[in-house]
C-alpha cells in the first residue's frame, strides 16, 4: 500500500478548461524515457501521441504488431520501435526492459478486435495467463535492470479492499465473467501477480483498474479512487485515461504507488 507521504503530496490538480494542453507544464521538466506495451490499441495510440508530444520524453514501444500505429507517430524521432515480438518471447520482452526506461506504461490486455477469440469458451490459447506471465518476467527484469516504475491496466475485476458495493459495477464485472470469461480470468491475474511482490523488491507498481473503455474528446480530466466512492464512474474515456497516464508517468510525485486505483471520468 501507498504510504502516506505519497497520498499527502498528490499531484497538482490541472485547470479544467485547459485540460488538453495540460502537458504543457511537464515541457520543463527532466528527460524521461518510457516504455509503452500496448501501444498498438486506440488507447495506446492515444497515449504514445500524448507522451510524443512532449518534447523533452523518449518513447520505446515493444509490441507484436507495431503496424497498427499510424504511420505519423511510426516514424516520430523521440520513438524507438523495437523489433516485433509476442509477450512470450521472453528474450525480447527483457532486452525490452534492458533499455532502462524510468516509467514502463502497459495497456496490455484482452484486445477489442479479438473480441469473438476471448468469447470462444473452446479456445485453449485464450485459457493461458498470458499476461500475468509476461508481467512475471517484466518484473523480475526491472529488477535485474533497477527499473522501478510501472503503471499497469486492470480492470475493476480486480478488487480491491478499498472499494464500496456498486450495482453498475457489479452488473459489468458479471457480464464480463459470463460472456467472455477468459478475459476476466486474465485480468484478475494480472492483480495477483502485483500483490505478491514484496515490498522490498523495491518496484513501484500502480494497477489503473478500468471500467467501460469509450472514444471521444478530452473534456474534464479522469479522476481516480476506488469503487462505489462517489467520485469515479463505471467508464473512462481512452483520451482522459492517456492524459492521466502521462500525467503520472511525468510527474517527480509518484502517486498510488502499491495501489489499484479506478481511473474514470469524473462522476457529475
Ligand atoms: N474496451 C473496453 O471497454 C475495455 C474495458 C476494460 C479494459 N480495457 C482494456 O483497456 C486497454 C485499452 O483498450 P483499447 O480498447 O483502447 O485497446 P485494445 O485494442 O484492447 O488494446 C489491447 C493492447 O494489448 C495488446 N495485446 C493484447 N493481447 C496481446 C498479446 N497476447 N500479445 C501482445 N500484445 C497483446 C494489443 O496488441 P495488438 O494490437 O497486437 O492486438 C493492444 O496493443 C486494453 O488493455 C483493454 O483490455 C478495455
Amino acid at each position: 500500500m501507498a504510504s502516506d507521504r505519497f497520498r499527502l503530496a498528490s499531484y497538482p490538480t490541472p485547470r479544467l478548461r485547459h485540460a488538453a494542453s495540460s502537458t504543457t507544464a511537464a515541457h520543463t521538466m527532466a528527460p524521461r524515457k518510457i516504455l509503452l506495451l500496448g501501444a498498438t490499441g486506440p488507447a495506446g495510440i492515444a497515449t504514445l501521441e500524448r507522451l510524443l508530444s512532449i518534447p523533452s520524453i523518449t518513447v520505446i514501444v515493444y509490441a507484436r504488431t507495431p503496424s497498427r500505429i499510424p504511420a505519423h507517430l511510426r516514424s516520430h524521432p523521440q520513438l524507438t520501435l523495437l523489433p516485433p515480438g509476442t509477450l512470450s518471447d521472453t528474450t525480447s520482452l527483457r532486452a525490452a526492459v534492458a533499455q532502462k526506461p524510468d516509467v514502463i506504461i502497459s495497456l496490455l490486455g484482452p484486445a477489442q478486435h479479438d473480441f469473438l477469440h476471448w468469447a470462444n469458451p473452446f479456445s485453449t490459447e485464450t485459457k493461458q495467463p498470458v499476461f500475468a506471465d509476461a508481467y512475471r518476467v517484466i518484473v523480475d527484469a526491472m529488477k535485474e535492470y533497477e527499473v522501478k516504475r510501472i503503471y499497469v491496466m486492470g480492470t475493476v475485476s480486480i478488487s480491491d479492499q478499498k472499494d464500496k458495493s456498486s450495482l453498475a459495477s457489479a452488473a459489468m464485472v458479471w457480464a464480463v465473467w459470463s460472456v467472455i470469461h477468459t478475459a476476466w480470468k486474465n485480468v484478475v491475474a494480472i492483480g495477483a501477480v502485483f500483490d505478491e511482490i514484496p515490498k522490498e523488491a523495491g518496484i513501484e507498481w500502480t494497477v489503473f483498474r478500468l471500467g467501460n473503455v469509450t472514444d471521444g474528446e478530452l473534456q474534464t480530466p479522469a479522476v481516480a479512487g476506488y469503487v462505489g466512492d462517489g467520485k469515479t464512474t463505471s467508464r473512462v474515456r481512452r483520451s482522459e485515461l492517456a492524459d492521466w497516464l502521462v500525467k503520472q508517468a511525468t510527474s517527480e510525485v509518484h502517486e498510488w504507488v502499491g495501489e489499484k486505483p479506478v481511473v474514470s471520468s469524473a462522476a457529475k
